[in-house]
């Protein structure tokens, strides 16, 4: 009875992890093509091809650390870091999805605070509900990143003006397998809410209607 329980655990560790690998393989896929493209374009160098190279990096940095987690099963690699610039990087990942959108981005941060996390996961929940932002965009809208600290908390709300999340539906999104998308894994927001209550942090729906999704991150402030 052990065994098998621990054989499951062992097997979804091993598909959360893959579903990261795989989501950070399409991103230093798409970078790849901005490249080509633009050196067919223009010619040798330019500032497009030195975020994509940046971007590409940091995505097979997140690789390696999955991998990594794949190998020893619950690493736990929480450090210190400043709120305000973990976001920023996050947010200038995920905007490989945007791929032939028209996506407008505003990205706010009012104060900041230093969190203790492991910046992979924290990054990669970013990228993922940033990513499903742009998913419920159909041709064109906005994503909306604002950040404060207030309380002795780190508060991140990120949303998006795409087609709402059905009333009923608003609880089972988290539910590991519950997916509307065709290539969809149903995974993205499970672990992410799985990461963050680990760490001590949460995410919550707190709204979805006609002109507005939000989602909202509360990690809590530390001490240097
Ligand atoms: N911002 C959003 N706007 C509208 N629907 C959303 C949004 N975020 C999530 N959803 C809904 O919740 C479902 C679950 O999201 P989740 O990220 O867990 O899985 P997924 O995006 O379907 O697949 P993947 O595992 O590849 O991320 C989605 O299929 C979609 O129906
Ligand atoms: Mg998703």
């Amino acid at each position: 009875m052990i065994q098998q329980q621990n054989k499951e655990e062992l097997s979804n560790q091993i598909r959360f992890v893959s579903h990261e690998i795989r989501n950070h393989l399409s991103i230093c896929d798409m970078y790849s093509l901005i490249i080509k493209k633009n050196l067919e374009k223009n010619g040798i160098e330019n500032k497009s091809i030195e975020n994509a190279i940046d971007c590409i990096q940091k995505s097979l940095q997140i690789i390696n650390a999955n991998l990594l987690e794949l190998k020893s099963l619950n690493q736990n690699n929480s450090k210190i870091f400043d709120f305000k610039n973990t976001v920023v990087s996050a947010v200038e990942l995920s905007k490989a999805y945007i791929d032939d959108k028209n996506i407008e981005f505003e990205l706010f941060i009012k104060n900041s605070g230093n969190i203790l996390i492991d910046e992979n996961k924290f990054q990669a929940c970013i990228v993922n509900i940033i990513k499903n932002g742009i998913e419920a965009i159909n041709i064109a809208g906005k994503i909306t990143i604002l950040g404060e600290v207030k309380d002795n908390n780190a508060i991140l709300k990120i949303s998006n003006n795409g087609k709402p999340i059905p009333k009923d539906k608003q609880e089972q999104i988290f539910s590991q397998g519950y997916t509307t998308k065709d290539t969809g894994s149903g995974l993205g927001l499970n672990i992410c809410r799985k990461y963050l209550q680990c760490q001590n942090a949460d995410l919550k729906l707190i709204k979805s209607n006609k002109s507005e999704t939000t989602f909202e991150i509360i990690v809590p402030i530390v001490e240097n």
